[in-house]
């Protein structure tokens, strides 16, 4: 991570997972690296449904802090053994509102309790793994509608967030980004070809677009090859 201040510090929340794991173990071996903290739901015991866990957490965090990059690499397609929707008569208000609270609001308050241990001035980065079927404007298939619409509501709330933060940090980036199809025990059932990343290259690659990001006082949806895409 060349474009952060020597000795930079890193959190990774949703670290269990196949992409999570990966920017560990990539940023640990990184040059420069002062501290990773990887914090996943099954180390740490946080939830995303449970705000007092996330505060916890980043309780633990502040003392050794600033941390120069935090990456939110939770997500869930599948909730509690269901899979996405595809028509609008499988619609049903409890699964939406999970695939909202675990996607969107947890996300939210994984921002509202981390953002604070970023450094007050120089750059620094916050990075949530959103996914292209999260973009209204791309949006040509339709279907997975509890996925798709937590995911755009994810992007807005970091946007909102990152226009509200960089007014006092204006050398913060905020990311929202697609890692492209990546093998992983969330994607499993609907890979069908051989052309999906592993998870160690799409992190990398990730790591690289998130370096070569400007702060623009503006959150970006970059994808993988560092694509803009539509919000
Ligand atoms: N894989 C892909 O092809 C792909 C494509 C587009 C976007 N994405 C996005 O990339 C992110 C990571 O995906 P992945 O493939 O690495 O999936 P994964 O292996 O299933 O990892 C998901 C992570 O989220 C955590 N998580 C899920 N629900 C949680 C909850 N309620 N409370 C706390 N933690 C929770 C999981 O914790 P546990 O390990 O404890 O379950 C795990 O650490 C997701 O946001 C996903 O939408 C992935």
């Amino acid at each position: 991570m060349t474009s952060l201040p020597a000795n930079w510090q890193a959190i990774v929340l949703g670290a269990t997972g196949a992409l999570g794991g990966a920017f560990v173990e990539v940023l640990r071996a990184a040059p420069g690296a002062h501290r990773i903290l990887a914090f996943g739901r099954t180390s740490q015991h946080f939830t995303l449904e449970d705000e007092d866990s996330i505060a916890a957490l980043a309780r633990e965090a502040a003392p050794d802090g600033p941390y120069h990059l935090v990456i939110d690499a939770t997500g869930a397609l599948e909730i509690d053994g269901i899979g996405p929707e595809k028509r609008l008569d499988q619609l049903d208000a409890q699964r939406l509102a999970r695939a909202f609270q675990v996607n969107a609001i947890g996300p939210a308050l994984l921002l509202k309790h981390f953002v604070p241990l970023l450094p007050m001035s120089g750059r620094s980065i916050f990075a949530t793994l959103s996914a292209r079927v999260g973009s209204i404007g791309a949006n040509e298939k339709g279907g997975w509608y509890g996925y798709r619409a937590s995911k755009a509501a994810r992007n807005m709330l970091l946007q909102t967030a990152a226009i509200e933060v960089c007014r006092r940090r204006p050398e913060a980036v905020f990311l929202a980004l697609q890692p492209g199809t990546v093998r992983s025990r969330f994607s499993a059932p609907y890979i069908t070809d051989g052309t999906a990343l592993m998870p160690a290259d799409a992190a990398g690659r990730l790591l690289e677009v998130m370096d070569q990001s400007p702060a623009t006082r503006k959150a970006a949806f970059l994808d993988y090859r560092g694509e803009k895409v539509a919000w």
